[in-house]
């Protein structure tokens, strides 16, 4: 299990409205999920006018970086709500478990079982698990997930090798596919599409090397995931960019782009198109869990 996680918990007192800090916490998700490294957040009304934050990273520079603002937010906009300094405890995850009990799973694997493998704290995803939210989006899961084998891995592998030496331009024609199939999300996008196109290519590398460790992959997906919210990507849009990969890689491959690299890159894609929406749903609504 990889220790590549490190944890921050706030633990504010004399709480005067927890549902209004609740829900006031709403405007602080956005700006958290856009720290570099950012994987979860949870908001526990414990009670008795305690409220307690849980986040987190893969690094201690983004966890700190959590730290200074959120207190930045509460002196902005929280201060009548959380009005004493929280407690703080932090430090790097040293041990975790996941529902599977298992570090050796596939992706698809854990995916498949709805594997909360995204933070280091398995006491909150079990009591998050019985909400009604998160088990119906687990049946969901269950319900499209498909096996990945291991030859299908192997020819994801081998078609993307042979892309790599045309990573920017592979990144760049799919751009046009997808602003000429889907003209209305060219306003979606701020920055550079040749930074964006070399963006693309790294997280499809990256996901291809570790489809393997479900550890190291879905918490990457699921927060990307949650980051596209913010950029205005709503679910419908995976279709249309899953389509406009396929059509990208055909035409660069040509004949390589046989009918079985063509199943084994929409399997994938759809497995990845799964898990980060998984984790856009996440970012819609704070986490409440209560004892
Ligand atoms: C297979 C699924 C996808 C992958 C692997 C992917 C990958 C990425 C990556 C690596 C980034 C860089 C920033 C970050 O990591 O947050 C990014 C940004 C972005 N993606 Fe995606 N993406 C996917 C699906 C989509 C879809 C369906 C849309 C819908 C239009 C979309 C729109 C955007 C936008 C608007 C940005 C921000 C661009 C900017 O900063 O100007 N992505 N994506």
């Amino acid at each position: 299990m990889s220790n590549n996680a490190y944890l921050t918990v706030r633990r504010y007192e004399g709480v005067p409205d927890s549902k209004q800090a609740a829900s006031r916490v709403q405007e602080f998700i956005p700006l958290i999920s856009k720290i570099p490294g950012f994987i979860s957040y949870y908001l526990v009304d414990e009670g008795d006018g305690v409220t307690v934050s849980v986040s987190v990273f893969t690094t201690r520079e983004a966890e700190e970086e959590s730290n200074r603002l959120a207190a930045d937010f509460i002196k902005q906009h929280l201060a009548p709500l959380l009005p004493n300094p929280p407690q703080i405890t932090a430090g790097q995850v040293v041990a975790r478990a996941t529902p599977s009990g298992s570090s050796n799973d596939s992706a698809i694997g854990a995916a498949a079982r709805g594997g909360d493998s995204e933070n280091g704290c398995a006491c909150l995803a079990q009591q998050m698990s019985k909400s009604s939210r998160a088990t119906a989006r687990r049946k969901r899961a269950d319900s499209t997930n498909a096996e990945l084998t291991p030859r299908k891995l192997q020819v994801l592998r081998e078609t993307f090798s042979l892309l790599e030496p045309h990573a920017g331009n592979a990144g760049l024609a799919f751009y046009r596919n997808l602003f000429n199939s889907a003209p209305s999300l060219r306003p979606l996008f701020q920055s550079s599409i040749e930074l964006q196109a070399r963006k693309l290519m790294e997280a499809l590398s990256y996901t291809i090397a570790t489809f393997e460790q479900p550890e190291a992959l879905l918490p990457v997906l699921e927060a990307m995931g949650r980051r596209h919210v913010s950029y205005g990507v709503v679910d419908e849009h995976y279709d249309i960019a899953i389509q406009a990969m396929l059509q990208t890689f055909a035409q660069m491959l040509e004949a390589k782009f046989s009918s079985e690299a063509r199943d084994a890159w929409e399997e994938a894609l759809f497995f990845v198109a799964r898990v980060m929406k998984r984790g856009a749903a996440d970012a819609a609504v704070p986490k409440q869990v209560h004892r």
